[in-house]
Order: C-alpha cells, then sequence, then structure tokens
C-alpha cells in the first residue's frame, strides 16, 4: 500500500493543503533548486544523518535492507558490489573480509569517508553527486541505504542505476514515494510506484525498499523539475528532499 499521509513538516516546511493524498490537490510552488544548489543545502549537508552503518548488525545494511547481501554476492569469483551514497563506507568495508581479492567494491558519497580505514579488497571510494556521476562497469549489487531521501532527481537516478546491473544484479534502494511530487507540489506518490512497478522494480511500502533485479532499461514517465529542501522531515524522522516533476 502506497502511504498517504506525507511525512509531518518540520521547521521551515510549507503547509501542504487539506488533502494531502490526492494527486490533484493545488498548492502552493516551493522554490525548486538545481542539484547543485541542492547539494549545498543545509538539509543535505545535515551532520546529524546516519553515516556509520555496518554490514550486519543492529545499525546495519543487513537489517535495513532485509537482504542478505553476502549470501547475494557468494559464488561470484570477482563480485562488484556499488554502494551510493555510502556515508562512511563500513558496509563495504565489512564486507571486503569475507569477498575474494578481485571483487569490486565502489562507494560514491557527497562527502565520501571521513575516516580512512585500510582494509582489502580496497574499496574504491569516490567523492562526488550520484546525480552525476556514472559507473565505467555493470555490478552484482547497487545499494543505496537512506540515500534517495536527499537526492534531487530520485527517479533519474533509479533509472540509470537499472541499467548499471549485471544480468542477475540486485539494486536495493530506500524510497519515500510522498517525496515524489508535481509541479504545484501536490504528490505524485501512486504515479511514481506504478510506473516503477510497471518498468519492473518491486516496493514494499512496509519497510520503503525498492528492490530490482537484473539489468534493464527504465525510461519512467516523468520530467525531472528540481527539488524543494523545505519538504520536511520523511518517514524516517529526518528532514528529506522533495522532489518535483512533470507527467510525460
Ligand atoms: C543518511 S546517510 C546514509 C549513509 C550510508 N548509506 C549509511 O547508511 O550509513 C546519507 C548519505 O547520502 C549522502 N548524499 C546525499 N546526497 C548525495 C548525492 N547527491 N550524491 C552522493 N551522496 C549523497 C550524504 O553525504 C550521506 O553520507
Amino acid at each position: 500500500m502506497i502511504p498517504a499521509t506525507p511525512p509531518g513538516p518540520g521547521p521551515g516546511a510549507r503547509t501542504r493543503g487539506p488533502d494531502p493524498g490526492s494527486e490533484n490537490d493545488a498548492m502552493p510552488k516551493p522554490p525548486l533548486l538545481s542539484s547543485p544548489d541542492l547539494e549545498r543545502s543545509s538539509v543535505v549537508a545535515n551532520n546529524t544523518m546516519n553515516r556509520e552503518r555496518g554490514l550486519t548488525g543492529v545499525n546495519s545494511y543487513a537489517r535495513e535492507l532485509g537482504i542478505d547481501l553476502l549470501a547475494h554476492l557468494a559464488g561470484r569469483p570477482a563480485p562488484a558490489w556499488l554502494d551510493l551514497c555510502s556515508g562512511e563506507g563500513r558496509a563495504l568495508r565489512e564486507a571486503a573480509a569475507s569477498l575474494p581479492a578481485g571483487a569490486v567494491l565502489t562507494a560514491v558519497d557527497l562527502v565520501g569517508p571521513l575516516v580512512p580505514r585500510p582494509v582489502q579488497p580496497a574499496p574504491e571510494e569516490i567523492t562526488a553527486s550520484v546525480s552525476s556521476w556514472t559507473p565505467i562497469r555493470t555490478y552484482d549489487l547497487i545499494t543505496c541505504v537512506h540515500g534517495l531521501h536527499y537526492v534531487g532527481d530520485q527517479l533519474g537516478l533509479l533509472a540509470r542505476a537499472a541499467s548499471w546491473l549485471t544480468e542477475d544484479g540486485l539494486l536495493a534502494a530506500h524510497f519515500d514515494p510522498d517525496s515524489i511530487r508535481r509541479a504545484d507540489g501536490a504528490t505524485a506518490a501512486k504515479a511514481a510506484v506504478s510506473a516503477l512497478r510497471a518498468s519492473g522494480f518491486a516496493y514494499s511500502s512496509r519497510h520503503h525498499r525498492l528492490t530490482l533485479r537484473g539489468r534493464r532499461a527504465v525510461s519512467l514517465p516523468f520530467r525531472y523539475l528540481g527539488a524543494d529542501p523545505a519538504a520536511g522531515p520523511n518517514y524516517t524522522g529526518q528532514p528529506a528532499v522533495g522532489s518535483h516533476y512533470t507527467a510525460l
């Protein structure tokens, strides 16, 4: 089921009208930011974010994604894992010790790891925006753990990432449909989830998890307009970004 209630307003958040679950409710237009401007905003540069999740345990990718990531990579001679919005990159580093020497581990984050911790095989740690970065290879596993909440063109990133998977690769990401908005601020949650499902993604509204198995070309019927950094807290309780689109 798609959540019908948007996240509660945070400091500076605007009221979105009496019936935010409707696809047609008219609301004031928020000022929309380009990706570079969004990436300089306080919502993205929020230093209270949890950037320290490890591979397993209480504060972990296994718990947040509900997936045994090493089991997915097992049996591959040179498994490749791409972690988008990787924070400190702890999950990749902890996985390194259990993976073959030929494993490829790629972490991409706007800020990058703040604390260097050498491991083998050494992850490739790229400081870049996932909104513009593109890999030069495909991956058996692509994760984005609580990272899309801070990305402007979330749907564009998901479509691009679908093409970065190997034939039997797995993409797993947290996704809040309520963050997908029309030009006037009305929700596009249902349309976004429908389009993602039609393209092969599975979505669990209970856990806010999107998954996709196997590389494919994805074209979603949305044109990105810009991001609202004042959308307020999302289901995680942290301030998140609103991503605005027109229908194609
Ligand atoms: C809530 S943290 C999650 C970090 C990590 N996945 C974890 O669970 O420990 C979100 C991360 O997204 C990163 N981020 C936000 N916008 C980004 C962008 N456009 N490109 C790359 N990373 C971004 C932030 O720097 C932050 O490290």
